[in-house]
């Protein structure tokens, strides 16, 4: 069968891309694709090689750390320090910021969630990577360096391991996706210009969460259902893999969300290197997200680990989710005397 396209991701992004990917850019980026080649051979061999489990480690967020947590996370800050690219970097897997030393140090500061989806890793179901990018001229010295909103980045992308496992960067103007051939060992050009369709499809949520759920989101999931009752229009999907919910709900168009609720009092999913990343794809897709009342990419972080609610994909659903907000906000909605806790806030 001929590929779909011949161009690989160094190619595209040294042809097509704009005058700012050029240079160091461009090389962080191809660096990126080789950390990712590097975290899907690992994955590949799960279950095979000893990548399975759990590294006994608690991480700063409370979560067990997996092996191949560990494992991605090493890949990657090992490959964008010896990149030359970048100076900084924050991960969720490391407790605060790491600065590279001052021989190898860069002009960009690169956030990372060097695997997402965990829970998904020993059952064989898509994970992957996600990554922010802001340019950092002068050399970070304190936390407040690394706190950026998230509006300040001039790429971001993900990585998918799953059936296939594709690339996808966006430069704030434009999306790609590239599908790596195991066999070349290369990133090529799969889905050239991805928008994200105008028409909701698909939602992602973790229903079982309904009880813990504030009144603007139970209204959301109301309405979308009923529009579900003259014609089957939409359908559910959800993995737990924030970033493959993402992916899935990109192409054939969907809305993710996970609400600030009663259990997760300040949201679950963190700012910093989940939401903001996939927040400005979104909308270099022609797609939205929000917060509540405005975009991810608007706040402006306090902590490194800091964490949001999130609503993200088809620009409508975005906003019906926002005029729902608005209502509880102004009273309208009947407060909900929601369940206590069980499990503590987190
Ligand atoms: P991570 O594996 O990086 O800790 O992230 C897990 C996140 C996200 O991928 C997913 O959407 C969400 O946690 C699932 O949370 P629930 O199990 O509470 O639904
Ligand atoms: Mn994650
Ligand atoms: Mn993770």
């Amino acid at each position: 069968m001929p590929r779909v396209a011949q161009t690989t991701l160094t190619q595209h992004i040294l042809h097509n891309q704009p005058q700012r990917f050029r240079g160091a850019l461009s090389t962080l980026i191809t660096q990126i694709g080789v950390a990712a080649k590097m975290i899907a051979a690992q994955v590949r061999r799960a279950g095979i090689i000893e990548v399975w489990g759990e590294t006994g480690e608690v991480n700063v967020q409370g979560e067990e750390v997996q092996r191949l947590d560990r494992i991605a996370n090493d890949t990657f800050i090992s490959v964008l320090e010896q990149s030359g690219c970048v100076a900084a970097m924050a991960s969720e897997e490391e407790d605060d910021w790491l600065r590279v030393p001052a021989a190898l140090a860069g002009d960009y500061l690169v956030v990372f969630d060097p695997l997402d989806g965990s829970s998904n890793i020993d059952v064989s179901a898509s994970i992957g990577t996600i990554f922010g990018v802001y340019a950092c001229p002068s050399r970070p010295e304190r936390l407040e360096d690394v706190l950026r909103p998230g509006r300040d980045m001039v790429a971001a992308g993900y990585v998918i391991y799953g059936s296939s496992t594709v690339f996808v960067y966006a430069d704030g103007e434009r999306v790609d996706c590239f599908t790596l051939d195991p066999v070349v060992g290369e990133f090529f050009l799969s889905r050239p210009n991805l928008r994200i369709p105008d028409t909701l499809a698909m939602v992602s949520a973790n229903e079982l969460n309904e009880p813990y759920w504030p009144a603007w989101t139970r209204g959301l999931m109301g309405e979308l259902k009923e529009r579900n009752r003259a014609r089957r229009a939409l359908t559910g999907r959800h993995m737990g893999s924030l970033v493959a919910d993402f992916h899935r709900n990109l192409i054939k168009g969907g809305v993710f969300l996970y609400p600030v609720d009663s259990h997760n009092k300040r949201g679950k999913l963190r700012l910093l290197y989940e939401c903001n990343p996939l927040a400005f794809i979104a909308r270099a897709a022609g797609g939205a997200d929000t917060w509540g009342e405005g975009s991810v990419l608007d706040l402006a972080p306090e902590h490194l680990h800091q964490r949001t609610g999130f609503v993200v994909g088809v620009a409508e659903a975005v906003a019906r989710a926002e005029d729902w907000y608005a209502r509880e906000r102004r009273g309208e909605l009947a407060p909900l005397a929601p369940p206590a806790a069980p499990r503590g806030e987190r």
